[in-house]
């Protein structure tokens, strides 16, 4: 067994609070986005260098994006990186801390040693990557044309700090494919081999919250999310530690062909998949922990345990209703082709499922969506 936690975590009520511990100054480098800066960074008049990530490209991260910024900053001196920011911007930073860092892409294939060079913090303006506890960070290298992951203890950040004003920016739609995600990084380590005691009590604690936080949206309106901001971004965190530790596992590799191909966004079409996958594991192992999973989501649900996946399925439903895939244009006859490249490239993460998923298995799960 093994578990780490290796990020201090800190919470603040807002930015200026956090600014009064930190003190920013001009070692230090913000790397956000303008419609955060504006809003709640601008009036400070920070002293330190501030970059906005959307000016090198948008969408996930590249190695050119990561080399254009790197050019940008050689000179600055930089000591401190502080990261604020959605999944981008905190893995674009995981990669400015490191030393020798001018060919991002060396970094990536592990061509040259990882040293870490500057100190990392990351306050995260979503509810879903838990990234600000994780040390992966995952981008597209351009030349080589392939999606790549580093994981390394270099790239844990030395601080997630947790301030739920920047909640805020986030369109309703994307707080609810962050938050959804998160839950599904809660339930895929629960049940995932690699799980321990340690990350079983975070993952139950993020379940908790997270549903604890779905309801009461559920019954008061999406606006009432605001109420929530802190337990949504505690329940996510809880995740990121979980998962950090456990694994995802079939609804994340799943979940990629659509987001490679139709560019479905991650949360969401993560849970298209979700319940369709923790379905179809109840049905070839109904007993073990997955039982434990339904005894623990009926309790918080408030329903037996046989019908705790239907109650979180029908939550899910009213927070962020499903799109048939039809809908996105995609055809039934690409089933299969999506389980073999699952079955192909995603073996690090279905190492991690609850139990072994055939092809033919895969295939009647994107059926069943
Ligand atoms: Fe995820």
């Amino acid at each position: 067994m093994e578990f780490s936690l290796n990020s201090k975590i800190v919470e603040f009520k807002n930015f200026e609070e956090f600014n009064k511990v930190f003190s920013l100054g001009k070692n230090d480098l913000i790397l956000t986005n303008e419609f955060i800066y504006n809003p709640y960074l601008r009036k400070y008049n920070l002293e330190c260098n501030i970059i906005f990530q959307e000016k090198y490209g948008n969408g996930e991260p590249t190695d050119t994006m990561i080399d254009a910024i790197l050019k940008d900053t050689a000179d600055l001196n930089i000591k401190r990186v502080i990261a604020i920011g959605g999944g981008t911007v905190i893995d674009i930073s995981k990669i400015i801390i490191l030393k020798n860092n001018q060919i991002s892409a060396e970094l990536f294939m592990k061509k040259i040693d990882i040293l870490k060079e500057k100190e990392l913090v990351v306050i995260p303006t979503t509810c879903g990557t838990g990234s600000e506890v994780t040390n992966i960070s995952i981008a597209f290298l351009e030349k080589e044309n392939i999606k790549i992951g580093l994981a390394t203890p270099e790239l844990y950040p030395d601080y997630a700090v947790l301030i739920p004003e920047f909640l805020e920016t986030l369109p309703y739609k994307y707080f609810c494919t962050s938050s959804i995600d998160a839950f599904i990084h809660a339930a895929e380590s629960y049940l995932s081999p690699k799980a321990s005691i340690y990350s079983e009590m975070f993952s139950e604690k993020a379940m908790a919250l997270l549903i604890n936080g779905f309801r009461y949206i559920a019954k008061n309106g999406e606006e009432a999310r605001k109420d929530k901001f802190t337990e949504f971004l505690q329940g996510s965190n809880f995740a990121g530690i979980a998962f950090g530790n456990a694994g995802c596992a079939a609804v994340h590799a799943l979940s990629y062909p659509l987001g490679g191909r139709y560019h479905i966004p991650h949360g969401e079409s993560n849970q298209l998949v979700f319940m369709s996958v923790f379905k179809k594991y109840k049905k070839k192992q109904s007993v073990g922990k997955i039982e434990k999973l339904e005894i623990f989501l009926g309790e918080k649900l408030e329903v037996d345990k046989e019908e705790a996946f239907d109650a979180l399925e029908k939550l899910l439903e009213k927070i962020y209703p499903k799109k048939r895939l039809e809908k996105y244009g995609i055809d039934k006859k690409l089933y299969r082709e999506f389980a073999k490249e699952v079955f192909e490239k995603q073996q690090r993460l279905l190492a991690n499922n609850y139990v072994e998923l055939t092809e033919d298995e895969i295939i009647s799960i994107y059926e069943n969506i």
